[in-house]
Parts: structure tokens; C-alpha cells; sequence
């Protein structure tokens, strides 16, 4: 089963950012943290990053038109992207908002996801082990729906 991993803006510089918030951890970590719990899950996991709307949008089109489920850190956009949530709402298979901080216990400006209501859930707060909880999710979802 193949499921794609989208990150959005800033999530390449991951090791760069706050520490205190993301940990020390690099997007290298994060994209060989997802494909070897992917293996262990039996899922065939793409992981992609962008910090442009633009391609994050046509990379749902994508996922749509192959019906491929995704877990998504929308990053920043997730709080004001209304392409973004248009997109994923066009999303066929299952898809599971992600993120490594809780947005909610963080400024206000975060505690305002456009995308939760056109996802199937939302993981959040966990480090890497939100994108795990996501993955497994996943298979387990998609394993129901067939
Ligand atoms: C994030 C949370 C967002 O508020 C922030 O803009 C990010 C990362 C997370 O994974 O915790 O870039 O999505």
C-alpha cells in the first residue's frame, strides 16, 4: 500500500527551528523515521516536503486522482490555507492531519486549523511519534476499507 508523507513550509529546516518545540531532530530523521515505521507496517511510504502552496496543492490533486492516503503537517498553512484545505477536502483515500508540536497549547494564532474538518483526524504533539500514530492510522484505515 503505497501513502505519502507531505510536510509543508519550514518542516525541511526542521533542525534549525526551535528545539524546545520540535526537538533535535533533522527532516532527514523525520523522512527515515517514516519509511522504516512504514516498513514495519507494511506501507510503501513516499515522504515529500515544500514550502510552496503551489506544490503542495498539486501534490493533492495527485493523491486524489491515485485515491493515495496521506498523511499531511501542513506546517504554517494549516491555519490560514484555504487552497490547501479545498485540496485535501478532494482527497479520496484517508488523510490524517499531523503535527509534531501541539498547536493548541501553543500561540492563538495556531489554534486555528482550516484543514481538521476535511481531514479524517488529527495527530498532534507527539515528536515523531505523531507521524507513527498517523501511519498507523493509516493502515489500519485503509486495511478496514478494503
Ligand atoms: C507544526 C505546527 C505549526 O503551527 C507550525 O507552523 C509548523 C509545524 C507542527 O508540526 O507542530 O510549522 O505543523
Amino acid at each position: 500500500m503505497k501513502i505519502w508523507v507531505l510536510n509543508g513550509p519550514n518542516l525541511g529546516r526542521l533542525d534549525l527551528r526551535d528545539h524546545s518545540i520540535y526537538g533535535d531532530i533533522t527532516f532527514k530523521d523525520l523522512t527515515d523515521f517514516c519509511i522504516s515505521t512504514g516498513k514495519d507496517l507494511g506501507l510503501d511510504v513516499e515522504v515529500r516536503q515544500s514550502d510552496s502552496e503551489t506544490e503542495i496543492v498539486h501534490w493533492l490533486h495527485d493523491a486524489a486522482d491515485q485515491k493515495i492516503p496521506v498523511a499531511f503537517n501542513p506546517a504554517a498553512f494549516t491555519h490560514y490555507s484555504y487552497a490547501i484545505r479545498d485540496a485535501v477536502a478532494m482527497l479520496k483515500a484517508p488523510v490524517i492531519e499531523v503535527h509534531l508540536s501541539n498547536p493548541l497549547s501553543r500561540e492563538e494564532f495556531r489554534h486555528t486549523s482550516v484543514v481538521s474538518g476535511v481531514a479524517t483526524g488529527t495527530i498532534g504533539g507527539f515528536g515523531l511519534l505523531s507521524y507513527e500514530l498517523a501511519l498507523r492510522a493509516l493502515a489500519n484505515l485503509t486495511r478496514k476499507s478494503k
